[in-house]
């Protein structure tokens, strides 16, 4: 008898193949498979109607429109960036020449601390690159306060953000650009995807541009641009996710309630507060292991995994720790506290609209037994 299936973190919404045909043969009747076409277009307006905002460029992922982002902005010299965070941010940061330097995160919402930005800058800082980690929004105003005192660029990775709102709208309004990631283990995908977003239509322009190897017209080139545009079938893909987000979206929120009803009483797991937001969108569910659990954080995951349970150390190791990273003088632990102390403690819970209740209860039910092992 073969076992069934592990459950993994998440799993993409996938819509019926059937409603996907007709989109494809509008494809091949087309031939338009690519630059900017209908599909990329129609799915471009219908993202700033979805998530309320002006201007959005779509990109072939997340990390090309982060190092398009920094290009555009013309970053240079130093960024101050978090290192709670997946490995992208950072590389977005050395794929454009510059140095990261790291600080360290708030133990409450696991994001870029703002009280400790300050002690970071120096002369050649030109902007901070922020992670709503989780789709917990980032202190924005503290961090634009310090960013206006200096005049740094803000650019907020926003891969895990999708559909955020804050008290003012939508959490992608802030900083000067915002990236958004559609990758097949988002809360939003289009296979692979993402999107930039601008605060307004000159700066659209330019990200456009870049995406673009840099083409103004037929004949005229502007920039070293790069190959960063969506394609016809992920765009036409995106169309029809968004028809049912807001059900993948309504789902995730029960999940995440029921974890939190189940884990309530367990000593020494904490759930992450991850909303902090007007409306979160529940892309995680990562809690903490204690000290005084009965099991150490990895002994957990494997006790998980032994149940065929592949929870995920997000985000363990921390940036600063790989190996082109370590030799920073910002990536020192001891610069690192808190970041240091959470991933040594995180566990990411599977999460994603089709997973039954009774799989949240096993899951629970784990963690719950983990608790007597003390
Ligand atoms: C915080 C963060 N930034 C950037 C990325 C990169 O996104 P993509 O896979 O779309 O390039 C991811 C995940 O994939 C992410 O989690």
């Amino acid at each position: 008898m073969s076992l069934p299936p592990p459950t993994f973190v998440t799993r993409p919404q996938l819509p019926p193949l059937e409603e996907f045909i007709p989109y494809l043969r509008e494809i091949w009747d087309s031939h338009v498979l690519t630059n900017g076409g209908p599909f990329h277009v129609r799915l471009e307006q219908a993202l700033c109607e979805y998530l309320g905002v002006e201007h959005l460029s779509l990109f072939t992922n997340a990390t090309i429109g982060l190092v398009t982002a920094l290009q555009a902005l013309r970053a240079n010299g130093e960024v101050i960036t978090t290192p709670y965070s997946f490995v992208a941010t950072a590389h977005s940061l050395l794929w454009n020449g510059l140095k990261p330097v790291f600080v360290d995160i708030d133990e409450r919402s696991l994001n870029l601390d703002p009280a400790k930005i300050e002690a970071a800058i120096t002369p050649q800082t030109t902007a901070i690159l922020a992670v709503h980690v989780y789709g917990r929004p980032c202190e924005t105003a503290a961090i634009e306060r310090i960013a206006d005192t200096y005049n740094l660029k803000v650019i907020y990775d926003a891969a895990h953000a999708f559909g955020v709102r804050d008290a003012g709208g939508s959490v992608l309004r802030h900083g000067d650009l915002s990236v958004l990631s559609f990758h097949a283990t988002k809360v939003f995908n289009t296979f692979e995807g993402g999107a930039v977003i601008s605060p307004d239509a000159k700066t659209k322009q330019r990200i456009d541009q870049l995406k673009n190897f840099g083409f103004v017209d037929e004949v005229t080139v502007v920039a070293p641009g790069i190959n960063g545009k969506m394609n016809e079938v992920s765009a036409a893909f995106g169309l029809l996710q968004l028809k049912r987000i807001d059900q993948a979206l309504a789902r995730r929120k029960v999940i995440d309630a029921r974890y939190r009803e189940l884990l309530r009483g367990v000593r020494g797991i904490s759930c992450v507060d991850t909303a902090g937001a007007a409306v979160g969108n529940h892309a995680y569910f990562p809690v903490l292991v204690g000290p005084d659990y009965g099991l150490e954080r990895d002994a957990l995951y494997h006790l998980l995994r032994d149940h065929r349970i592949i929870a995920r150390r997000y985000f363990y190791p921390l940036i600063s720790e790989f190996p082109m990273y370590r030799g920073l003088p910002s990536a020192a632990r001891a610069n690192l506290p808190v970041a240091s102390r959470i991933a040594g403690q995180v566990l990411c819970l599977p999460i994603y609209p089709d997973l039954p209740l009774e799989e949240v209860e096993r899951v629970a039910g784990i963690l719950q037994g983990g608790e007597r092992a003390a």
